[in-house]
């Protein structure tokens, strides 16, 4: 078994001991054997440090953002990550002290993790005590959005790539240049203000754009297939879903939302089967095809899947009974990186449990839809190949479109689907996207960096440990 010598080195919990790279918290050899009362203190401890983790993860914005402007150099934003995951770690380690077995290991844990922030702060801390003033933390992540905001172009913009200590796979990456392609691929309202970050990748609407172009027909002749269409918004900014976009310039087809707010659809667009209520894959499936039927559609265009549940149980049933769609737009559990292979089998008790209960919502959400692997496996068999990954979502086309479109594909081997993957990975804010690692019981950078057979097992402990019953996971 190949391990990195620094994994195995935390793998022995030794990790401490290695001054730069930061800790896994909790420590990976207790990933997925926290007891459960440990578990149940960790989680107490949530709301309280909610806001701080918001903070950090607003912190990783502004400094992707300002990277992205050059008002940041690549360096720059490096040292800023590496304070704000000094930070993460030092809220981790309070909220898991649990975990340690004798309140010396946590003293000693806490006063290293306490250096090591200190050390990476890039702005003076006053306090006696930084690491246990929460005012003075929260003043300086103030004072750093702010800064990011207001500082001077400095040179070339760039994305912002994790450091090695905190990544050390990301190590060595070519380090993506932002260009005149760029364009704002997702926001955050937060509390010093809104941010906005930016990909090189294709929106959805461009790309339906091209095929139309490509097939010399127009927009309002494209058609959509959309499960999950919320409230039926675009974006304004950012691309929130290309299929809705498609329906607003005229494009035909069908949305399926189990929200009730999608009510408000029925009367929105002339060309769309609007159906409002959760459904099972095999009816989403039987609806699709009668709607389609009706009126007298072929081929679908755009297969566009974010349920936030058992996304592939609905894409499976759905390219098993259509032909095959020339787009397929797809949400992705992007914790587990591959060749993991999980997958959230459907049942109808858990649809909509991510809209209504807090605690159970963000907790599943480690566990919810399906790995890029699963996705990947399933898009092969029915002709689809890999053409974009990004923080959210996964993109596929058809071959036979690639070729018209004459675009790069990503290639199926695991090495350049891992590649892929990273490339989202190692970019922030994608560690702390939408509050992810705030909830985490693992800590995620961990399968990252493990070699494939590492990786593999630790997945597997982890989904034995926490995972839920109705899904499966395996390499
Ligand atoms: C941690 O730091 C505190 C305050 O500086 C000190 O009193 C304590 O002895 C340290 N604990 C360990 C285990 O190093
Ligand atoms: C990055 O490059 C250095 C120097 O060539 C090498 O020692 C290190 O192992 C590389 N890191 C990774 C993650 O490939
Ligand atoms: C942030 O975005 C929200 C929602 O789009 C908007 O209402 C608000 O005015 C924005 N705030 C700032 C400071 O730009």
């Amino acid at each position: 078994m190949a391990v990195r010598p620094w994994l195995m080195r935390c793998m022995v919990g030794t990790c401490l001991a290695s001054p730069s790279f930061l800790p896994y918290c909790p420590p990976v050899e207790l990933l997925g054997f926290l007891t459960e009362e440990c578990q149940a203190a960790a989680a107490l401890k949530e709301g309280m440090m909610l806001s701080f983790y918001g903070h950090i993860e607003e912190l990783e914005w502004a400094a992707a953002e300002a990277a992205s402007a050059g008002r940041l150099t690549m360096r720059e934003a490096q040292d800023l990550l590496s304070f704000t995951e000094s930070l993460n770690l030092m809220l981790c380690i309070s909220r898991h002290r649990c975990a340690f077995s004798t309140v010396d290991d946590f003293q000693l844990a806490w006063n290293e993790t306490c250096d090591r922030l200190l050390s990476r702060a890039p702005v003076a801390f006053s306090s006696e005590s930084p690491c246990r003033d929460g005012n003075e933390l929260m003043a300086v992540m103030g004072r750093l959005v702010h800064k990011l905001q207001s500082a001077d172009v400095a040179q070339a913009s760039t994305q912002a790539v994790y450091p090695a200590d905190v990544a050390p796979v990301c190590q060595n990456r070519s380090q993506p240049h932002v260009t005149k392609r760029s364009r704002p691929l997702l926001f955050l309202q937060g509390t010093y203000g809104n941010h906005t970050v930016s990909s090189v990748s294709l929106s959805i609407l461009e790309l339906v754009e091209a095929l139309a172009t490509a097939q010399n027909r127009i927009m309002s002749d494209m058609v959509s297939v959309n499960l999950g269409a919320h409230d039926g918004s675009c974006g304004d900014a950012v691309e929130m879903d290309g299929a809705n976009c498609l329906f607003d310039r005229g494009g035909r087809g069908v949305a399926i939302e189990g929200l009730e707010l999608a009510q408000a659809l029925h009367s929105r667009w002339k060309d769309v089967e609007v159906h409002v209520g959760y459904v099972s894959p095999e009816e989403a499936s039987e609806l699709v095809r009668m709607s389609l039927r009706k009126r007298e559609i072929q081929e679908v265009d755009l297969l566009k899947i974010d349920l936030d549940h058992a996304d592939c149980d609905f894409g499976r049933r759905l390219l098993e009974d259509l032909p095959p769609p020339a787009i397929l737009h797809v949400e992705y559990n992007r914790l587990l990186p591959p060749p993991v292979r999980y997958r959230e089998y459907f049942a109808f008790k858990k649809a909509g449990l991510m809209g209504t209960s807090w605690r159970e919502g963000r907790q599943m959400a480690h566990w919810a839809g399906c790995s890029l692997q699963s996705w990947q496996d399933l898009a092969q068999v029915h002709q689809l190949e890999l053409f974009q990954v990004t923080w959210m979502d996964l993109t596929f086309l058809r071959r036979d479109v690639a070729a018209l479109l004459d675009v790069a594909l990503i290639a199926p081997e695991p090495s350049q689907i891992f590649t892929a993957w990273l490339d989202s990975f190692c970019v922030a804010p994608s560690r702390h996207l939408y509050g992810h690692q705030a909830f985490a019981s693992w800590d995620l950078r961990a399968l990252a960096d493990a070699d494939v057979d590492v990786r593999c097992s630790l997945a597997r402990r982890l989904w034995r440990g926490e995972g839920p019953r109705g899904s499966e996971l395996y390499c």
